[in-house]
């Protein structure tokens, strides 16, 4: 079967991440999906522009506007970033009934409602789990793994860049610039920095995964956002004096009392024991509690090129399987394929 077809809009960080493990994995992956997945375009506004995470063997477009709409795309990915450009074109490639997969949260915090009212009408997927906490699994959690319970609240480490800032600060003693320079160069921060260290990018993800639980539309209007750009120095070496560690939390939580939902991100002071308070660098930590399984953790990289690329791919191969019809790779089960298990004995010890 002719491998599925990506239109990828956007050439940075995350685009580059997106082709390498395509490129590097693709093999598994195909045997996962039940069929290869390629990248048929990039679309990039500089197409004379080296670079290099791209590969040579990519073909690079300027017609963001065209690619979408190819007869021969069968999914869209958006890696652009921001609100306008980006909501157009997922839009476009919706109706033009193309599934698509983005890693924009701010996009689907701010326009989440009409995109996926748009997608319904349309009959179209759109995969978001690169959109928080970058490589860890947290909407299939949400949505899948946790899918029986009443959830009570979710609070987590959602932003590696401010994580990053805030360890090295404390570990390193380094200034909030300098880090903030090196969390840009290594590819974690957003195009505007601003929006990480205000506690906008957080508050996003908050938003996403608020309406996953609570079953409400996305509402990051409501949110109350405060970043860590008050802080000094002097507050996180005072916490830590105190036995504390200085966190930036996103929080949604129901609230029995009030009829409502809490939605907020802010720095918080946690216990130095606690394992939440023990997440560094550029990680983050997301825990869940549900009604019937109690509290649940969630741990790993949530910023960076291949991390993102990591879910990103996963929506990619989750649409694969939706598009082709082989019901073997639709329903989970234990081996994707006898030859890989044939191929790949067990070593004795
Ligand atoms: P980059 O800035 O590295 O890449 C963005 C790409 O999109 C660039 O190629 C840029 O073009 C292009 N672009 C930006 N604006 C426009 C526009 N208006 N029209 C056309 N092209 C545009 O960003 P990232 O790859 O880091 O992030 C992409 C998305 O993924 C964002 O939504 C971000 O929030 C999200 N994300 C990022 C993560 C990360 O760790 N970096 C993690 C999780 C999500 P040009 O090359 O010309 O500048
Ligand atoms: N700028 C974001 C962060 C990227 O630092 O967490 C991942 O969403």
């Amino acid at each position: 079967m002719k491998p599925i077809q990506v239109g990828l809009l956007g050439a940075g960080v995350v685009a580059g991440g997106v082709v390498q493990v395509l490129q590097r994995n693709r093999a598994e992956i195909q045997r996962r999906a039940g069929r290869g997945i390629e990248v048929a375009a990039v679309a990039a506004r500089d197409v004379a522009k080296a670079r290099a995470t791209l590969g040579s063997e990519v073909v690079l477009t300027d017609d963001f506007d065209a690619l979408v709409r190819r007869p021969d795309i069968d999914v869209v990915v958006e890696v652009i970033g921001g609100t306008t450009r980006a909501r157009e074109l997922v839009l476009a490639a919706i109706a033009a009934g193309k599934p698509v997969v983005t890693a924009n949260k701010a996009l689907l915090a701010v326009h989440g409602t009409e995109i996926f009212a748009a997608a319904r009408e349309r009959g179209v997927a759109v995969g978001f789990e690169a959109a928080v906490a970058g490589g860890i699994p947290i909407i299939k959690a949400l949505r899948e793994g946790l899918t029986a319970n009443r959830i009570n609240w979710i609070a987590g480490i959602i932003n590696g860049t401010t994580n990053f800032i805030l360890s090295e600060m404390r570990s390193k003693g380094l200034d909030f610039g300098t880090v903030l320079k090196e969390a840009q160069r290594l590819g974690y921060a957003e195009t505007d920095p601003t929006f990480d260290i205000e506690g906008i990018d957080a508050a996003h993800k908050a938003t996403i995964m608020s309406a996953i639980a609570f079953g409400t539309p996305v509402q990051f209007e409501h949110a109350y956002i405060e970043g860590i750009t008050k802080l000094q120095a002097a507050d996180i070496r005072y916490a830590e004096q105190l036995g504390y560690r200085i966190k930036l939390l996103g929080i949604t939580k129901r609230r029995e009392d009030a009829q409502g939902i809490e939605l907020r991100v802010h720095p918080t002071l946690i216990p130095g024991t606690r394992l939440i308070a023990n997440v560094e660098g550029a990680m983050n930590a997301v825990v869940v509690q549900g009604d019937a399984v109690g509290s649940t953790l969630y741990y790993g990289k949530g910023a960076g090129a291949e991390p993102t690329a990591s879910a990103v791919v996963a929506d990619l191969v989750d649409v694969t399987r939706l598009i082709t019809a082989d019901p073997d790779h639709r329903v989970p089960h234990l081996a994707f394929h006898p030859d890989a298990v044939a191929a790949t004995p067990i070593l004795p010890i």
